[in-house]
Protein backbone atom coordinates (compact mmCIF):
# COMPACT_ATOMS: atom_id res chain seq x y z
CA UNK A 1 0.00 0.00 0.00
CA UNK A 2 1.14 3.62 -0.24
CA UNK A 3 0.30 6.28 2.09
CA UNK A 4 1.67 9.88 2.49
CA UNK A 5 3.47 10.62 5.37
CA UNK A 6 3.78 14.28 7.11
CA UNK A 7 6.85 14.63 8.26
CA UNK A 8 8.48 17.22 11.25
CA UNK A 9 11.74 16.56 11.80
CA UNK A 10 11.05 19.42 14.80
CA UNK A 11 14.23 21.36 16.70
CA UNK A 12 16.83 20.22 18.80
CA UNK A 13 17.66 16.40 18.82
CA UNK A 14 14.77 16.32 16.77
CA UNK A 15 16.79 16.20 13.68
CA UNK A 16 19.26 13.72 14.67
CA UNK A 17 16.11 10.73 15.62
CA UNK A 18 14.43 11.68 12.11
CA UNK A 19 17.71 10.48 10.48
CA UNK A 20 17.74 7.35 12.36
CA UNK A 21 14.36 6.47 12.19
CA UNK A 22 14.28 7.62 8.45
CA UNK A 23 16.69 4.91 7.81
CA UNK A 24 14.46 2.21 9.71
CA UNK A 25 11.62 3.49 7.57
CA UNK A 26 13.44 2.99 4.82
CA UNK A 27 14.44 -0.27 5.49
CA UNK A 28 11.04 -1.64 5.54
CA UNK A 29 9.79 0.10 2.59
CA UNK A 30 12.68 -2.02 0.84
CA UNK A 31 11.99 -5.06 2.37
CA UNK A 32 8.20 -5.08 2.65
CA UNK A 33 5.45 -3.98 -0.03
CA UNK A 34 5.01 -0.61 1.96
CA UNK A 35 5.57 3.14 0.48
CA UNK A 36 4.96 5.52 3.14
CA UNK A 37 6.46 9.21 0.60
CA UNK A 38 7.49 11.05 3.31
CA UNK A 39 7.36 14.47 2.85
CA UNK A 40 9.61 16.95 4.98
CA UNK A 41 7.42 19.74 6.86
CA UNK A 42 8.74 22.84 8.80
CA UNK A 43 7.35 23.42 11.62
CA UNK A 44 8.89 24.61 15.27
CA UNK A 45 11.75 27.17 16.42
CA UNK A 46 13.73 26.93 13.12
CA UNK A 47 10.73 27.52 11.15
CA UNK A 48 9.97 30.66 13.33
CA UNK A 49 13.16 31.91 13.20
CA UNK A 50 13.65 31.34 9.22
CA UNK A 51 10.14 32.03 8.18
CA UNK A 52 8.74 33.81 11.28
CA UNK A 53 5.99 31.71 11.61
CA UNK A 54 5.87 28.24 13.87
CA UNK A 55 3.70 26.71 11.51
CA UNK A 56 3.19 28.09 8.61
CA UNK A 57 -0.44 27.70 6.56
CA UNK A 58 1.53 26.25 4.07
CA UNK A 59 3.10 23.55 6.25
CA UNK A 60 -0.67 23.39 7.75
CA UNK A 61 -1.93 22.19 4.35
CA UNK A 62 0.66 19.79 3.73
CA UNK A 63 0.04 18.10 6.67
CA UNK A 64 -4.07 18.16 6.74
CA UNK A 65 -3.75 16.72 2.72
CA UNK A 66 -1.30 13.98 3.74
CA UNK A 67 -2.73 10.52 5.26
CA UNK A 68 -1.15 11.27 8.44
CA UNK A 69 1.79 12.83 10.49
CA UNK A 70 5.27 11.87 12.25
CA UNK A 71 6.64 14.40 14.13
CA UNK A 72 9.79 15.08 16.05
CA UNK A 73 10.13 16.86 19.25
CA UNK A 74 9.92 20.93 18.88
CA UNK A 75 11.39 22.99 21.12
CA UNK A 76 10.09 26.59 22.86
CA UNK A 77 7.36 26.44 19.98
CA UNK A 78 5.31 23.55 21.14
CA UNK A 79 2.61 25.44 21.70
CA UNK A 80 2.15 27.12 18.55
CA UNK A 81 2.91 23.67 16.60
CA UNK A 82 1.32 20.39 18.65
CA UNK A 83 -1.42 22.30 20.81
CA UNK A 84 -2.35 23.97 17.33
CA UNK A 85 -2.26 20.86 15.38
CA UNK A 86 -4.52 18.60 18.16
CA UNK A 87 -7.28 21.47 18.19
CA UNK A 88 -7.18 22.37 14.49
CA UNK A 89 -7.13 18.55 13.57
CA UNK A 90 -8.94 17.35 16.13
CA UNK A 91 -6.78 14.81 17.31
CA UNK A 92 -8.62 14.61 20.52
CA UNK A 93 -7.73 11.13 22.07
CA UNK A 94 -3.61 11.20 23.26
CA UNK A 95 -2.43 7.70 23.72
CA UNK A 96 0.59 7.01 25.83
CA UNK A 97 2.00 3.56 26.34
CA UNK A 98 4.19 2.88 29.21
CA UNK A 99 6.05 -0.59 29.71
CA UNK A 100 9.22 -1.68 29.91
CA UNK A 101 11.60 -3.05 27.37
CA UNK A 102 14.01 -6.13 27.48
CA UNK A 103 17.29 -5.06 29.23
CA UNK A 104 16.24 -1.50 30.23
CA UNK A 105 16.88 -1.00 33.73
CA UNK A 106 13.68 0.97 35.49
CA UNK A 107 11.41 0.85 38.60
CA UNK A 108 8.76 -0.89 37.17
CA UNK A 109 7.80 -4.58 37.27
CA UNK A 110 8.53 -6.32 34.23
CA UNK A 111 4.38 -7.64 34.20
CA UNK A 112 3.69 -2.86 34.23
CA UNK A 113 1.79 -2.48 30.98
CA UNK A 114 -0.63 0.77 30.75
CA UNK A 115 -1.43 3.59 28.71
CA UNK A 116 -2.75 6.47 29.56
CA UNK A 117 -5.55 8.25 27.32
CA UNK A 118 -5.10 11.75 27.56
CA UNK A 119 -7.80 14.05 26.75
CA UNK A 120 -5.84 16.50 24.30
CA UNK A 121 -8.25 19.72 23.13
CA UNK A 122 -9.47 21.33 26.01
CA UNK A 123 -8.42 22.09 29.60
CA UNK A 124 -6.09 24.65 31.02
CA UNK A 125 -4.03 23.99 27.86
CA UNK A 126 -6.92 25.71 25.60
CA UNK A 127 -4.71 28.65 26.09
CA UNK A 128 -7.34 31.12 27.78
CA UNK A 129 -4.80 33.45 29.78
CA UNK A 130 -5.15 37.00 30.73
CA UNK A 131 -2.34 39.11 32.88
CA UNK A 132 -1.50 41.95 34.26
CA UNK A 133 1.28 43.34 36.38
CA UNK A 134 0.03 41.90 39.41
CA UNK A 135 -2.58 38.64 38.27
CA UNK A 136 -2.28 36.13 35.76
CA UNK A 137 -5.36 34.13 34.93
CA UNK A 138 -6.19 31.31 33.38
CA UNK A 139 -9.34 29.51 32.25
CA UNK A 140 -9.98 25.52 32.60
CA UNK A 141 -12.44 24.43 30.17
CA UNK A 142 -14.03 21.18 30.69
CA UNK A 143 -16.81 20.04 28.58
CA UNK A 144 -19.31 16.95 28.85
CA UNK A 145 -18.62 16.11 25.18
CA UNK A 146 -15.11 16.21 25.46
CA UNK A 147 -14.50 13.81 28.79
CA UNK A 148 -17.33 11.45 26.97
CA UNK A 149 -15.15 11.18 24.21
CA UNK A 150 -12.47 10.41 25.51
CA UNK A 151 -13.78 8.49 28.17
CA UNK A 152 -15.44 6.22 25.52
CA UNK A 153 -12.60 5.61 23.61
CA UNK A 154 -10.73 4.34 27.32
CA UNK A 155 -12.98 1.93 27.39
CA UNK A 156 -12.96 0.30 24.03
CA UNK A 157 -9.09 0.55 24.28
CA UNK A 158 -9.50 -1.44 27.92
CA UNK A 159 -12.03 -4.31 25.79
CA UNK A 160 -8.75 -4.77 24.02
CA UNK A 161 -6.73 -4.97 27.15
CA UNK A 162 -7.17 -6.37 30.45
CA UNK A 163 -11.05 -4.51 30.91
CA UNK A 164 -9.96 -2.16 33.28
CA UNK A 165 -9.78 1.71 33.20
CA UNK A 166 -8.84 4.37 35.81
CA UNK A 167 -10.40 8.38 35.84
CA UNK A 168 -7.64 10.19 37.27
CA UNK A 169 -8.62 13.79 38.68
CA UNK A 170 -8.77 16.00 41.24
CA UNK A 171 -12.46 16.53 41.85
CA UNK A 172 -12.42 16.90 45.77
CA UNK A 173 -10.61 20.29 44.70
CA UNK A 174 -11.84 21.14 41.27
CA UNK A 175 -14.90 20.24 42.11
CA UNK A 176 -17.05 22.04 38.70
CA UNK A 177 -14.01 21.04 36.14
CA UNK A 178 -13.34 17.65 37.49
CA UNK A 179 -16.40 17.06 38.64
CA UNK A 180 -17.64 17.14 35.67
CA UNK A 181 -15.05 15.24 33.96
CA UNK A 182 -15.86 12.59 36.61
CA UNK A 183 -18.89 12.09 36.14
CA UNK A 184 -18.75 11.85 32.50
CA UNK A 185 -16.01 9.05 32.62
CA UNK A 186 -18.95 7.45 35.03
CA UNK A 187 -21.67 7.60 32.77
CA UNK A 188 -19.78 6.47 29.36
CA UNK A 189 -18.69 3.92 32.31
CA UNK A 190 -22.67 2.53 33.18
CA UNK A 191 -21.94 1.65 29.20
CA UNK A 192 -19.29 -0.80 29.35
CA UNK A 193 -20.31 -3.16 32.26
CA UNK A 194 -17.64 -5.33 31.47
CA UNK A 195 -14.89 -3.04 31.81
CA UNK A 196 -13.69 -2.45 35.49
CA UNK A 197 -13.99 1.22 36.40
CA UNK A 198 -12.20 3.25 39.18
CA UNK A 199 -10.67 6.49 40.06
CA UNK A 200 -8.29 8.17 41.47
CA UNK A 201 -6.96 11.66 43.13
CA UNK A 202 -4.19 13.19 40.60
CA UNK A 203 -1.69 13.14 43.82
CA UNK A 204 -2.18 9.62 44.91
CA UNK A 205 -1.85 8.84 41.14
CA UNK A 206 1.46 10.55 40.96
CA UNK A 207 2.54 8.19 43.95
CA UNK A 208 1.26 4.71 43.22
CA UNK A 209 2.69 5.44 39.46
CA UNK A 210 6.21 4.78 40.86
CA UNK A 211 4.46 2.20 43.88
CA UNK A 212 2.37 0.19 42.09
CA UNK A 213 2.39 0.87 38.12
CA UNK A 214 1.68 -3.05 37.57
CA UNK A 215 -1.72 -1.96 38.71
CA UNK A 216 -2.82 0.71 36.08
CA UNK A 217 -4.44 -0.75 32.97
CA UNK A 218 -6.10 2.19 31.05
CA UNK A 219 -5.51 5.47 32.47
CA UNK A 220 -8.22 8.17 31.17
CA UNK A 221 -7.40 11.72 32.14
CA UNK A 222 -7.69 15.33 31.66
CA UNK A 223 -4.87 17.33 29.22
CA UNK A 224 -2.37 18.61 31.95
CA UNK A 225 -2.14 15.82 34.16
CA UNK A 226 -2.27 13.52 31.40
CA UNK A 227 1.35 15.47 30.24
CA UNK A 228 2.77 15.47 33.90
CA UNK A 229 2.02 11.51 34.05
CA UNK A 230 2.87 10.36 31.41
CA UNK A 231 7.02 12.05 31.33
CA UNK A 232 6.50 10.06 34.81
CA UNK A 233 4.98 7.06 33.80
CA UNK A 234 7.95 7.19 30.96
CA UNK A 235 10.46 7.36 33.71
CA UNK A 236 9.14 4.48 35.62
CA UNK A 237 9.62 2.33 32.21
CA UNK A 238 13.09 3.22 31.68
CA UNK A 239 12.96 6.98 30.27
CA UNK A 240 11.45 9.42 28.01
CA UNK A 241 14.13 8.07 25.06
CA UNK A 242 12.20 5.58 24.58
CA UNK A 243 8.09 6.11 24.69
CA UNK A 244 6.39 6.81 21.65
CA UNK A 245 2.84 8.47 21.72
CA UNK A 246 -0.37 9.10 18.81
CA UNK A 247 -2.45 12.17 18.66
CA UNK A 248 -6.04 10.69 17.51
CA UNK A 249 -8.86 12.37 15.59
CA UNK A 250 -11.46 10.57 13.58
CA UNK A 251 -9.65 10.10 10.44
CA UNK A 252 -6.13 11.52 10.98
CA UNK A 253 -3.19 11.00 13.55
CA UNK A 254 -0.19 12.38 14.56
CA UNK A 255 2.79 10.14 15.77
CA UNK A 256 5.59 12.19 18.53
CA UNK A 257 7.90 10.72 20.83
CA UNK A 258 6.17 12.17 24.13
CA UNK A 259 9.54 14.00 25.47
CA UNK A 260 10.38 17.69 23.97
CA UNK A 261 13.89 18.57 21.82
CA UNK A 262 16.14 18.26 24.91
CA UNK A 263 18.35 21.42 24.45
CA UNK A 264 20.68 19.71 26.81
CA UNK A 265 22.17 16.82 24.59
CA UNK A 266 21.06 18.69 21.35
CA UNK A 267 24.14 18.25 18.60
CA UNK A 268 26.08 15.84 20.70
CA UNK A 269 24.39 12.66 18.86
CA UNK A 270 23.55 10.72 22.17
CA UNK A 271 20.05 11.27 21.60
CA UNK A 272 18.00 7.52 21.65
CA UNK A 273 15.88 7.44 18.40
CA UNK A 274 13.88 5.03 19.89
CA UNK A 275 10.98 7.35 20.95
CA UNK A 276 10.35 8.51 17.83
CA UNK A 277 11.31 4.89 16.27
CA UNK A 278 8.38 3.37 18.24
CA UNK A 279 5.97 6.25 17.63
CA UNK A 280 6.77 5.39 13.96
CA UNK A 281 5.79 1.91 14.87
CA UNK A 282 2.33 3.19 16.33
CA UNK A 283 1.99 4.88 13.06
CA UNK A 284 2.15 2.08 10.94
CA UNK A 285 -0.16 -0.04 13.09
CA UNK A 286 -2.60 2.63 13.20
CA UNK A 287 -2.38 2.72 9.61
CA UNK A 288 -2.89 -1.39 9.38
CA UNK A 289 -5.65 -0.80 10.95
CA UNK A 290 -7.51 2.31 9.48
CA UNK A 291 -6.61 0.97 6.01
CA UNK A 292 -6.96 -2.95 6.63
CA UNK A 293 -3.58 -3.07 5.43
CA UNK A 294 -1.64 -6.39 7.10
CA UNK A 295 1.75 -5.73 5.83
CA UNK A 296 1.40 -2.20 7.40
CA UNK A 297 0.63 -3.60 10.87
CA UNK A 298 2.92 -6.48 10.33
CA UNK A 299 6.05 -3.32 9.36
CA UNK A 300 4.92 -1.79 12.50
CA UNK A 301 5.46 -5.61 14.30
CA UNK A 302 8.90 -5.78 12.86
CA UNK A 303 9.79 -2.10 14.39
CA UNK A 304 9.10 -3.73 17.69
CA UNK A 305 11.31 -7.27 17.47
CA UNK A 306 14.07 -5.52 15.59
CA UNK A 307 14.44 -3.21 18.39
CA UNK A 308 14.15 -5.13 20.95
CA UNK A 309 17.22 -7.19 19.51
CA UNK A 310 19.06 -4.47 19.99
CA UNK A 311 18.04 -4.01 23.27
CA UNK A 312 19.07 -6.97 24.11
CA UNK A 313 22.29 -6.90 22.26
CA UNK A 314 23.44 -3.87 23.96
CA UNK A 315 23.66 -1.89 20.82
CA UNK A 316 22.11 1.02 22.45
CA UNK A 317 22.77 4.68 23.38
CA UNK A 318 24.46 6.19 26.29
CA UNK A 319 21.32 6.62 28.15
CA UNK A 320 20.81 2.96 28.23
CA UNK A 321 24.36 2.48 28.87
CA UNK A 322 25.55 1.68 25.76
CA UNK A 323 28.23 3.31 23.06
CA UNK A 324 26.18 3.85 20.25
CA UNK A 325 25.13 6.99 18.78
CA UNK A 326 21.58 7.94 17.38
CA UNK A 327 22.68 7.12 13.55
CA UNK A 328 24.28 3.91 14.28
CA UNK A 329 21.47 3.09 16.86
CA UNK A 330 18.67 3.79 14.20
CA UNK A 331 21.40 2.24 11.73
CA UNK A 332 21.56 -1.28 13.79
CA UNK A 333 17.29 -1.79 14.68
CA UNK A 334 17.62 -0.91 10.43
CA UNK A 335 20.12 -3.71 10.21
CA UNK A 336 17.95 -6.30 12.62
CA UNK A 337 14.66 -5.58 10.21
CA UNK A 338 16.28 -6.94 7.20
CA UNK A 339 17.77 -9.81 9.13
P1 LIG B 1 12.65 17.21 27.28
O1 LIG B 1 11.60 16.17 27.20
O2 LIG B 1 13.14 17.77 26.00
O3 LIG B 1 13.90 16.67 28.10
C1 LIG B 1 13.83 16.21 29.45
C2 LIG B 1 15.08 15.38 29.78
O4 LIG B 1 15.01 14.11 29.10
C3 LIG B 1 16.37 16.05 29.33
O5 LIG B 1 17.37 15.81 30.29
C4 LIG B 1 16.71 15.32 28.05
O6 LIG B 1 18.10 15.27 27.76
C5 LIG B 1 16.14 13.91 28.28
N1 LIG B 1 15.72 13.31 27.00
C6 LIG B 1 14.62 13.64 26.29
N2 LIG B 1 14.57 12.92 25.17
C7 LIG B 1 15.65 12.11 25.16
C8 LIG B 1 16.15 11.14 24.24
N3 LIG B 1 15.51 10.84 23.10
N4 LIG B 1 17.31 10.51 24.54
C9 LIG B 1 17.97 10.78 25.68
N5 LIG B 1 17.54 11.70 26.59
C10 LIG B 1 16.39 12.36 26.33
O7 LIG B 1 12.05 18.37 28.22
P2 LIG B 1 12.51 19.89 28.40
O8 LIG B 1 13.99 20.00 28.40
O9 LIG B 1 11.73 20.36 29.55
O10 LIG B 1 11.92 20.64 27.12
C11 LIG B 1 12.72 21.04 26.01
C12 LIG B 1 11.84 21.70 24.96
O11 LIG B 1 10.96 20.76 24.39
C13 LIG B 1 10.98 22.86 25.47
O12 LIG B 1 11.24 23.97 24.63
C14 LIG B 1 9.55 22.39 25.30
O13 LIG B 1 8.68 23.43 24.91
C15 LIG B 1 9.67 21.36 24.20
N6 LIG B 1 8.68 20.28 24.24
C16 LIG B 1 8.09 19.90 23.05
C17 LIG B 1 7.19 18.88 22.99
C18 LIG B 1 6.60 18.49 21.67
O14 LIG B 1 7.13 18.81 20.63
N7 LIG B 1 5.48 17.78 21.67
C19 LIG B 1 6.82 18.12 24.21
C20 LIG B 1 7.54 18.52 25.39
C21 LIG B 1 8.41 19.58 25.41
MG1 LIG C 1 4.79 16.77 27.81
Amino acid sequence: MEYAVAFIEGDGIGPEQAAATKVVLTKLEETRGLALNLTPVEAGDRALKDRGEALSQESFNIIEKSDCCLKGPVGQSAYDVIIRLRRELDLYANIRPAKPLPKVPCIASPDTDLIIVRENTEDLYYGLESADEEKATATRIITRKASQRIAKYAFELARTRKKAVTAIHKSNVLKKTDGLFLLACKEVSETYPDVQFSDMLVDAAAMNLVRNPQAFDVIVTTNMFGDILSDEAAQVVGGLGLVPSANIGNDFALFEPVHGSAPDIAGRRIANPTALVLSAAMMLEWLGRERSDPEAIEASKAIHRALEECLRSGKVTPDLGGNLNTTEMGNAIAIQISK
